[in-house]
């Protein structure tokens, strides 16, 4: 399939996806000036840059995404950095094909700084979670989740690294697994053809 990833920041997932083989052939960002496009760029990969404050209002930068994705002939979209929520008709048009990569074990610590959140609240685990998208906030079927220990002795910043590590190897696989139709949604029901040691952290 045709990939998009949609970012926002820095673009180490982007840079993970790209270095695995994932088809990603277009990059879209949200914000300018961002790593994540010096990333694409680096793979030689297209990119553009849709900054919300660029339309009219939220109903326009939704349906100019939507078209770009179609005008492009983009498959499946995968959400790696990319702070917006997907609007309605998008999520419809890329049901079971659009995935989203969160920094904790959903549904403890959905939103913004997840790993901070987890890490103030003093959990002994956490981890990282790759699900559909659906219309909710970082509520949609899981595929797949990593825990992560926090140890006693953790910052938040080694916290982080630890996080980071486990989704640089498991999103490109689950993209990787999406693309070869190994995976996918029946109604709000994850399917796996075949077994995966790796969905939980064993690659
Ligand atoms: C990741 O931690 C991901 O879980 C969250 O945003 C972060 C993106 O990091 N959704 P990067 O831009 O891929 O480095």
């Amino acid at each position: 399939m045709k990939w998009a990833a949609l970012v926002g920041g820095y673009g180490s997932n982007l840079e993970a996806m790209l270095e695995y083989g994932n088809p990603i052939s277009l990059v879209i960002s949200h914000k300018k000036d961002v790593r994540a496009l010096d990333v694409a760029q680096s793979f030689g990969i297209a990119s553009q840059t849709l900054l919300p404050k660029s339309f009219v209002s939220r109903e326009a930068y939704d349906q100019a995404l939507l078209n770009l994705l179609i005008d492009e002939n983009i498959e499946a979209v995968a959400l790696a950095g990319y702070l917006r929520w997907l609007d309605a008709s998008t999520v419809a048009y890329y049901m079971g094909r659009a995935l989203n990569l969160h920094p904790a074990l959903l549904p403890a610590f959905p939103g913004l700084n997840a790993i901070e959140q987890a890490f103030d609240y003093g959990v002994f685990w956490t981890g990282v979670t790759v699900h559909f998208v659906d219309n909710g906030h970082d509520s949609g079927p899981v595929i797949a989740q990593v825990p992560v220990p926090r140890y006693r002795e953790d910052t938040v910043e080694d916290l982080r690294l630890r996080i980071h590590y486990h989704e640089h190897r498991l999103y490109p696989r689950i993209v990787d697994a999406v693309d070869r139709g190994l995976v996918g949604l029946d109604g709000k029901q994850v399917i796996w053809k075949e077994s995966k040691s790796w969905i939980n952290g064993q690659y």
